[in-house]
């Protein structure tokens, strides 16, 4: 490893190829390794191997020995990382590294410190504030238009207004022929981080990934003088104002990168989180009402938005969507890169070795969750949380890459579930239970077919 001032690490050689020999596990199919197993059923492959070989084990997975550190001391050591031994940007680097370079993930130590400070502007009360009236204008009237009485695809509808909501209150834009663009770069960017085929030959997903990255770079670069002269509201336009400590405007480079890295971030996210929650509240009946009766407590007219000042009146809201997000985690596995040997469980890990943490496997431990796949929101009382492992629970991971849109995704879960279940009700048919996808992001394979009926 070749450290800068800053702390950040220039070059990381992954160790030799039996340097990780000693650890539990084996290499799979040539060629391949796990990378097929694991893109099928994630769950059941780590579980399995859990069984096999331990908490940690080794596994094959994009042409590297990657190690598995499994369980909610795992989730503390690597996210917490007191000795600073494990990189975001080595660790992110093989799945994002052409197609959202130097995002806020992908730095490390002093500058992921120093960018993440400048970024904290947008994520403070004031421009929050400003998030929500957007929000509330953009998914009222999306609901509003969503059939009633008949079967519909609730996945792509939940993804068309996530993306509506990206234009307007992160770009600040009118959803037109031009977000239609950003929209399907954006696509085409996130399908290509897992794609098998890692070099943009042409047909393959890499390069429409590839040229969706230079898309988004055009289309950020050419906005941010206008941005800049205009001021505005919207999360675009806060980090063209935010500065460095010494004052100075965010470079135009870091605002595109960040800015991509921010949309990919939430976007994805937001989609599969929101539609766990309402899988769960259709599967459970009982939970849709209690919601709906808190919605109620707040009395508000049928459109009426949410206010800021009302997001911690929802606190069963609040449950129900950490149990959703517990079920079914959006961000299933968080993998770091060791710039150092280290050790855990008892195996000396050496420094190169790609090192992953498993949220989905964590959230679905039974002596920390009896009955996991139950849908139990009671699970997040005060009371229940002190009572378990603080890493027990980690979709937002932790420590000092903690998702820094953790609050605004409450806040558009919040805020979504007002004016959904403040107007219809949902239900799937009796028996029905899609099938989800887990990786690189869950989502049910079949859209989650879903009936509104408004009450
Ligand atoms: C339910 C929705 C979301 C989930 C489950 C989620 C999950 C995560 C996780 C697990 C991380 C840490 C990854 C790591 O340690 O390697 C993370 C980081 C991040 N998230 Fe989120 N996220 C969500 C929504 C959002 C939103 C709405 C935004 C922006 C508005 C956002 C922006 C970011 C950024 C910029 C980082 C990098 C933070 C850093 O490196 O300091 N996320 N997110």
């Amino acid at each position: 490893m070749t450290d800068t001032p800053g702390g950040q690490a220039e070059t990381v050689q992954p160790p030799p190829r039996g340097a990780l020999a000693h650890i539990p596990g084996d290499e799979g199919w040539p060629l391949v390794g796990h990378t097929l197993s694991i893109l099928a059923d994630p769950k059941g492959f780590v579980e399995r191997r859990v069984e096999r070989y331990g908490l940690v084990h080794r596994t094959r997975v994009f042409g590297e020995t990657n190690v598995a550190l499994l369980g909610p001391n795992a989730n503390e050591l690597m996210l917490l990382d007191p000795q600073k031994n494990f990189s975001s940007t080595f660790g992110w680097a093989t799945i994002l590294d052409r197609l959202f370079p130097r995002g806020l993930m992908l730095r490390d130590f002093d500058e992921h410190r120093l960018h993440r400070r400048a970024l904290s502007v947008a994520f403070k009360a004031g421009p929050m504030k400003s998030y929500l009236e957007e929000l509330n204008a953009g998914i009222a009237a999306r609901i509003a238009q969503w059939p009633h009485g008949r079967e519909m695809q609730f996945y792509p509808a939940i993804k068309q207004l996530t993306l509506d909501l990206a234009a307007t209150s992160f770009l600040g834009g009118q959803i037109g022929p031009e977000m239609q663009a950003v929209n399907r770069a954006f696509i085409d960017m996130i399908a290509a981080t897992v794609a098998p085929i890692r070099t943009p030959l042409p047909g393959t997903k890499m390069r429409r990934g590839v040229n969706g990255r230079a898309f988004m770079v055009d289309y950020f670069t050419r906005r941010i003088p206008l941005a800049r002269a205009q001021g505005g509201d919207d999360l675009f336009s806060q980090l063209c104002r935010a500065s460095y400590e010494d004052g100075s405007l965010l470079s135009v480079p870091d605002i595109v990168d960040h800015m991509s890295f921010l949309m990919m971030a939430a976007h994805d996210t937001l989609t599969s989180s929101i539609t766990s929650l309402v899988y769960q509240l259709a599967i459970n009946p009982e939970w849709q009402k209690r919601l709906r009766e808190e919605i109620g407590g707040l009395s508000l007219a049928p459109h009426e938005p949410l206010r800021f000042e009302n997001l911690d009146r929802l606190a069963l809201t609040e449950l129900a969507f950490k149990e959703a997000m517990r079920i079914t985690p959006p961000v299933p596995s968080i993998p770091r890169r060791a710039l150092r040997d280290f050790e855990f469980n008892g195996f000396r890990i050496p420094a190169g070795a790609g090192v992953n943490i498993n949220p989905l496997f964590t959230h679905h431990m039974p002596d920390v969750w009896p009955e996991p796949a139950r849908f139990d929101p009671m699970r997040f009382t005060d009371e229940a949380t002190r009572s378990r492992h603080r890493f027990a629970f980690v979709p937002f991971g932790g420590g000092a890459h903690m998702c820094i849109g953790l609050n605004f995704a409450y806040m558009q879960a919040k805020c979504f579930a007002r004016h959904f279940l403040g107007n219809v009700a949902v239900s799937i048919e009796r028996g029905y239970r899609p099938d989800w996808q887990m990786w690189p992001i869950p989502k049910p394979r079949d859209g989650l077919k879903v009936t509104l009926t408004a009450i």
